[in-house]
């Protein structure tokens, strides 16, 4: 995982926009969260996260065949960000593609990674997920500035054996619901113009309480499909990493799982929601801090602007 240096706290946000510490805590969780420098972007945070994922797996950039890269916050509309990766990892093999599906990019990008092992399309698959959401953000709107953070994390995929690996995904959409979560200026629809910049039109728009309701519906569900896909119950989840968006949808969710709190991960506190990067740097912290044993059943949820969701299931 990579995240930047800057912390940007509750405290010194409530300096910038009429909030403060006890409302964000509250209804969120969020103690602080990580900021790109200037100029830093998603595919440098990328580059971190995967350099460090590949040697700990012992493999070389050479070696990657595929590169999927997670974001809504590229670093252009054009080229995708992965390519621009692949070039500065060296990975000169590599087929190169990004994936758009917001919070819920790294699974989406692991189901597609596993997809392509198991069709054996790839062998060496690189999954990156990064977010330089900072660039998008109106820092003049409490609404949404409080919530959101940078940081990446990364993963490499290899075929696995002895019901090893990724044992199920399930993944879905509701586009009814795109207008919950939009950036509404900068692509074919409303090209960007003196207008749309005046309008803060290239910034991050949010019906919270919509995508509240939605996230802990839809998260809920996908992590009941994905244990029952791979014929697995409940109870034989040793952990579970959901997407970092907000500690009361977490809550509600793994209320409505019946899940033990020593079985939930959680460390929005420190990162806020990191969009796509979310669910692997919980990941990376988890198996850092020792929370994923060898053998472990872990699942995985997220959900995000589309809407998307997304779960998976893997034997660690
Ligand atoms: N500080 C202080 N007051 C605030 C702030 C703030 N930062 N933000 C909003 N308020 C005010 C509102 O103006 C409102 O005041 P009013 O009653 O006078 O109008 C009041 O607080 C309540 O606002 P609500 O929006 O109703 O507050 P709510 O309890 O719904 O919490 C929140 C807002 C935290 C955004 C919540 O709705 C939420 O977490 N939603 C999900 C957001 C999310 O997860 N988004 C990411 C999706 S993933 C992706 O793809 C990026």
């Amino acid at each position: 995982m990579a995240a930047p240096q800057k912390i940007l706290t509750n405290d010194d946000l409530s300096r910038m926009v009429d909030t403060n510490d006890q409302w964000i805590v509250e209804r969120t969780g969020i103690k602080e969260r990580r900021i790109a420098a200037p100029g830093q972007t998603a595919s440098d945070l990328g580059l971190i996260a995967a350099r460090e994922a590949l040697e700990r797996a012992g493999t070389k950039p050479e070696e990657v065949d595929l590169i999927i890269f997670a974001t809504m916050s590229p670093d252009m509309p054009t080229p995708a960000t992965a390519c621009i990766l692949q070039e500065k990892l060296g990975a000169k093999k590599a087929a190169a593609v990004d994936v758009q599906a917001a919070c819920s990019g790294f699974i989406y990008g692991l189901s597609l990674a596993r997809g392509a092992i198991v069709g054996g399309e790839a062998s060496c698959v690189l999954l990156v997920a990064a977010e330089a959401l900072s660039s998008f953000i109106d820092w003049k709107d409490r609404r949404t500035c409080v919530l959101f953070g940078d940081a990446a994390g990364a993963a490499v995929l290899k075929p696995a054996s002895n019901g090893r690996g990724v044992l199920s995904t399930v993944l879905g959409a509701d586009g009814a619901g795109a207008r919950f979560l939009e950036i509404p200026a900068g692509g074919s629809r409303e090209p960007a113009s003196h207008e749309t910049v005046d309008g803060k039109r290239h910034f991050l728009r949010m019906e919270g309480r919509e995508i509240f309701k939605y996230g802990v519906r839809t998260m809920t569900q996908a992590v009941k499909d994905a244990v029952a896909k791979c014929g697995a119950r409940m109870e034989d989840l040793a952990l579970f990493i959901p997407h970092q968006a907000n500690l009361r949808i977490i809550s509600m969710v793994a209320e409505s799982l019946k899940l033990p709190p020593e079985k939930l991960f959680l460390n929005v506190e420190k990162y806020g929601n990191t969009s796509a990067a979310s669910v692997p740097v919980a990941l990376h912290e988890a198996v850092l801090g020792g929370r994923v044993k060898s053998g472990d059943l872990v699942c995985m949820v997220a959900f995000g602007a589309g809407l998307t969701w997304g779960s998976a299931v893997v034997r660690w």
